[in-house]
Order: structure tokens, then C-alpha cells, then sequence
């Protein structure tokens, strides 16, 4: 790029990085995501931001969801936009391998008025609960786990979707990693691949959305 194109280069930067801004901060928070936000920071943990937890809630009232799972609760900022969008009578797995983030995390669904009927928190392994669940019982699966694990977790909400299920795989972007092609650590390398092979996939029909750090959101014909 030449000298003079810098300046507006770095002008358009800065006006999608405004629009981006003004679409993630669009939608007020409600008191409780916000203290659900506040304690996966103290956690060390990285929640979905805001406009992604909107888009949950829409994908979730879109379908209708009465089973979803969520793999990686955290403090729950996700359950909560999740439960949000559901159908009243659904339930929410969320899976994680820290006790005490479930403890957080049912702690803000119950303060979110959501009673224990609507969700059931199982810790242990990810890999390891996903193989218990049943075949083509869920409407909806957000993966929000481990990266390395992408794939299996990947394959595991294939078997899990019914026709007509969503896959959401949030981190998509990994805060612009998974963007540089030359970028081959191990994360934003499997990520990478992880969406190449969702993108391919015939049984699904997949967009690749720039919200937050990324979801991915694909259809199961
Ligand atoms: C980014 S946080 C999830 C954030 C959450 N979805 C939200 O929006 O608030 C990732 C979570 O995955 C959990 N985790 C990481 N590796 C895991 C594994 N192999 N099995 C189960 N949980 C795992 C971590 O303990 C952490 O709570």
C-alpha cells in the first residue's frame, strides 16, 4: 500500500470498528448477563459478547429450541441468552469441566428466574458427557470449549442435531488468528480447519457470521 492510501486505510479501520462496536452494544444487557459478564472476567474467563448472546437468543426463539446443549458453561453468560430464546418448557445441558462454574452458573439462572427444571449443568470432560447424550435429541449445540477439541466436538453435535438442528461454534474468529493464514499455531490452525470442514459438509448449510469473536451457524438438512 502506498503512503497516501494509509490514512484512509486506517480511516475505514476505524468506521468498522465503530459499526462493529455500535452493533455489539445495540442491545441493553439485562442486569443479570451483566453480572454473569462480570464474573467470568473475575474467573479469567472470556464470555460471548453481547451482540453474540443476542444472536443465541434469536437462533434459540427461531427454532423453537426445547434441547440444547451448550458445551463450556463458564459463568453462564451464554446459558442465560440461550434459555432466553428457548421454548419455556426446554432445557438447557450445559457441560463443563469446573464444579465451581456451575456453581456460578446455576447460581445467575436461578436470579434470572429460570427454575432448576430448565437446565441441567453436568461437569466432567466435554468428550467424555457429549458420547452419553442421546443420537438427534437436540435442536440446537454451541460449542464454547476448548479449541483443540473443535473437531470431536464438532462430530459429537453432528450425531446430537436433529434434521432441521443448529450448530453454533463460537470463537470463529479468534480474535483475528484464525483470519491470518499464516498464523499456524495450534489453535487458530484447528479452528481454521474446523470451519474449512464445517463449510464443506453437505449436510449442512453454514454462514460464517463477524459478531463478537466469531460464530459460526449452520443448519442440519
Ligand atoms: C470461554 S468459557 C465458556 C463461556 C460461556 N459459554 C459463556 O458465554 O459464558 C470456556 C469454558 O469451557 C470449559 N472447558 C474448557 N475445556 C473443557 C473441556 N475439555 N471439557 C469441559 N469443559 C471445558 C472451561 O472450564 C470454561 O468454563
Amino acid at each position: 500500500m502506498s503512503r497516501s492510501n494509509q490514512p484512509r486505510a486506517g480511516q475505514a479501520i476505524a468506521s468498522a470498528y465503530a459499526s462493529w462496536s455500535y452493533a455489539e452494544e445495540f442491545f441493553p444487557q439485562p442486569e443479570v448477563s451483566l453480572q454473569a459478564r462480570a464474573n467470568s472476567h473475575r474467573l479469567g474467563l472470556t464470555p460471548v459478547s453481547p451482540g453474540v448472546a443476542q444472536t443465541l437468543t434469536l437462533l434459540a426463539r427461531l427454532i423453537q429450541a426445547k434441547a440444547v446443549v451448550e458445551i463450556g458453561t463458564g459463568a453462564g453468560v451464554a446459558s442465560l441468552a440461550l434459555l432466553a430464546g428457548m421454548d419455556p418448557g426446554g432445557v438447557l445441558t450445559s457441560l463443563d469441566s469446573e464444579a465451581d462454574h456451575h456453581q456460578i452458573a446455576r447460581a445467575a439462572a436461578a436470579q434470572a428466574g429460570f427454575p432448576p427444571r430448565r437446565h441441567r449443568f453436568i461437569t466432567g470432560r466435554a468428550l467424555e458427557v457429549l458420547r452419553q447424550l442421546m443420537d438427534q435429541a437436540y435442536d440446537l449445540v454451541l460449542i464454547d470449549a476448548e479449541p483443540l477439541e473443535y473437531p470431536e466436538y464438532v462430530e459429537e453435535a453432528l450425531r446430537l442435531l436433529r434434521p432441521g438442528g443448529l450448530l453454533a461454534i463460537h470463537h470463529a474468529l479468534l480474535d483475528g488468528a484464525v483470519a491470518e493464514e499464516t498464523n499456524l499455531d495450534d489453535e487458530p490452525l484447528i479452528v481454521r480447519e474446523t470451519l474449512e470442514a464445517v463449510r464443506e459438509l453437505e449436510q449442512l448449510t453454514s454462514a460464517l457470521l463477524p459478531v463478537g469473536d466469531g460464530l459460526m451457524v449452520s443448519i442440519k438438512r
